[in-house]
Parts: structure tokens; C-alpha cells; sequence
């Protein structure tokens, strides 16, 4: 375990850390990360878009003071792209630079057959670290001051590359069959994160902590907005996190998250907005609402909700 990681020993710690980072938590957030740390076992977080998945992890490296690794999956992810890759286009120059000299080397063989094998015996110049490619997992292994690795989105990637991934997370090693096996020698930490688009196998989850991000009570939400769109004050904040709350009640297509709050509020922000009417929610709702049926639904409850939140807010009796 790194001293980075020993400094944090409850979850109170981890909470003012990340807060000091912009990125307010639930105390089950922070307990999850601290267990994390303190075990060393991938977090697999999931919940809606845009409640602050990737962000934890970004903010967990902050706080550590360590690098950050990302990978982000899409459908045909493979080794390749996630692991290493041979540099050809290197391989290929400098077979043509060295060119005479590899004449050289074969100019005795009569056959074809013995030219290549003695060429073979000159692989390992080719296949060396030197003309490696690491991708983001490679890398993450090869950081000897730890790292933080996020593998963004595991859902949308194939079950072949759960395989792959699972063999890597349970002994942090990789083997490369020309160069050997390459071992981290301070584990990384991971977060993998899901949209939930595809059911994930149950080994992958079975080596990870599972944490459910849902959407913020208002409690949280008041005080994200608060640090994340300084200088509201406090009645317009208490009126548009009362107003996404209970939008986020209504069936919609795609209900607001905690991005979209924050929009809104640095919108009404620069518009020098004092307090919430049904003008300025019509006007700016595109912000936060992603399809017109969902506005039309919206509008429909406009009267309701504003009600609720000019009373939550004490505006209105
Ligand atoms: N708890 C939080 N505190 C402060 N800011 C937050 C918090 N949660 C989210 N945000 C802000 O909301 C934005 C969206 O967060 P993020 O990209 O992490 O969401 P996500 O859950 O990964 O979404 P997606 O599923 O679409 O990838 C970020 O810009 C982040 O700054
Ligand atoms: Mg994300």
C-alpha cells in the first residue's frame, strides 16, 4: 500500500479530501473508495449518465497525487489498442536502414529456407521493448509509482476483452511472448465504470466492489452547486435544485443529472437570474432537458413544480 493511500483512514478523511477537489460525495461513496484503496480491489461503479462516475476516479488521483490512465471501451476493443502494440511502422524503417547489414547476415545461405531461419535469429532485435507500443493497461502496469486506471465504460467493450481484463486484474501481470512477463510492481488502482447497457459477467464482478451512484438528494445536489457554480446565492440554488428534483419524479426519456444541474445554475448564473419563473425555466430549460417530448412533459407540469418550489424555497407561503 503507498503512503499516498495510508494517509486516508476513514471514510470523514477521504470525503474533505475530495470535497478540497470540487467533488462532493455521500459518505457511501467515500466509504466504498476507502475500502478500495485499503484492499486493493477494483471499484466497479455504475448508475446513470452524468452522476459523476469517471470524475471519481479523476478525483481519486488528484488526491493521491497520482498519474491518471484511462481507457476508454467501445465495441472491437482488443489488445491491440487496450494492451500493446508492435511499432511496424519503426520495425519497417529500420529494416530498410539496416538493410546492407542484414544482406550481410544472410549472404552465406544458399536456401531460403536457412536465410530465414538465420534471420531468426535476430528477432529479438525487432521484438524489444524498444519498439513496443504500451497501450493504457500496459502502462498502468509499468507506473513503478502506482497509478490510477479507469476503464471507462467496460459495458460497451466485448466479452472476449472481459477475459482479457479479468486475467490482468487478478495478478496485475502481462505476459508478452517475445519479451516475458511484465508484473506491476506497485498495483494500480481501478475503477471500471457501466451504463449498464449489457449485463457484465459475474467474475469480473465478483472481483470488484460494486458502487451504485444514484441521483443526489438535495442535501448533495445544494452543495455541489454550491462549489461547482460559485457565487449563486442561496435562494436561487435551493429554487433549481427543488425544481430538478422534482423533474427528475416526472417519466421522462432522460431524466436531468448532476451535470445538467450544474449547467443550468452557471446559465441562470450569467444571466444574472435572481429567482425561478416560468419565462426563465421555458427560456433555459434546454440546458437541461434532451428531447422535446420531455419539454412538452415539463411544461405540462410547470405550474406544479414551481409551486412546490417557490414554497420549498420560502419565496411564496
Ligand atoms: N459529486 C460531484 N461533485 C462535483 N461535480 C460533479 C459530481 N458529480 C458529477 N459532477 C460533475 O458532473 C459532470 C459529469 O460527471 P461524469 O462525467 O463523471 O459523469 P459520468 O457518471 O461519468 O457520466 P457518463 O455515464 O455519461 O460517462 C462532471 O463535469 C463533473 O464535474
Ligand atoms: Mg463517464
Amino acid at each position: 500500500m503507498s503512503g499516498s493511500v495510508r494517509q486516508f483512514d476513514s471514510p470523514e478523511s477521504l470525503l474533505k479530501a475530495l470535497e478540497g477537489a470540487q467533488y462532493i460525495c455521500s459518505r457511501k461513496i467515500a466509504t466504498t473508495l476507502l475500502l478500495a484503496l485499503h484492499l486493493g480491489k477494483p471499484v466497479l461503479v455504475e448508475g446513470p449518465a452524468g452522476v459523476g462516475k469517471t470524475e471519481l476516479a479523476k478525483k481519486t488521483a488528484e488526491i493521491l497525487g497520482l498519474s491518471f490512465i484511462r481507457l476508454q471501451c467501445y465495441e472491437g476493443l482488443d489488445e491491440s489498442k487496450a494492451l500493446y502494440e508492435w511499432k511496424y511502422g519503426k520495425q519497417l524503417l529500420y529494416t530498410q536502414i539496416l538493410k546492407d547489414r542484414l544482406n550481410e547476415i544472410v549472404e552465406g545461405e544458399t536456401s531460403l529456407s536457412e536465410a530465414v531461419r538465420t534471420l531468426h535469429l535476430h528477432d529479438d532485435l525487432f521484438f524489444s521493448p524498444e519498439f513496443l507500443e504500451p497501450r493504457p493497461l500496459l502502462r498502468a502496469l509499468q507506473q513503478s509509482e502506482g497509478t490510477v486506471l479507469l476503464i471507462d465504460e467496460i459495458d460497451k467493450s466485448d466479452e472476449e476483452f472481459e477475459a482479457l481484463l479479468l486475467e490482468i486484474l487478478s495478478d496485475f501481470q502481462v505476459s508478452i511472448p517475445e519479451i516475458g512477463t511484465v508484473t506491476a510492481s506497485s498495483h494500480p488502482i481501478v475503477f471500471l465504470t457501466s451504463n449498464d447497457t449489457r449485463e457484465l459477467g459475474d467474475a469480473l464482478k465478483r472481483r470488484c466492489l460494486h458502487l451504485y451512484i444514484p441521483f443526489p438528494d438535495a442535501g448533495l445536489e445544494s452543495k455541489i452547486i454550491a462549489v461547482r457554480a460559485p457565487g449563486i446565492s442561496d435562494l436561487l440554488k435551493t429554487q433549481i435544485v427543488c425544481f430538478i428534483q422534482e423533474v427528475r419524479k416526472l417519466h421522462l426519456k432522460k431524466l436531468p443529472s448532476i451535470s445538467e444541474t450544474i449547467d443550468w445554475a452557471r446559465t441562470l448564473l450569467f444571466l444574472h437570474a435572481e429567482c425561478l419563473s416560468s419565462d426563465l425555466v421555458n427560456e433555459t430549460m434546454t440546458v437541461f432537458v434532451k428531447f422535446e417530448s420531455d419539454g412538452e412533459t415539463i411544461r405540462e407540469n410547470m405550474t406544479n413544480i414551481l409551486q412546490k418550489t417557490l414554497r420549498v424555497s420560502g419565496s411564496r407561503p
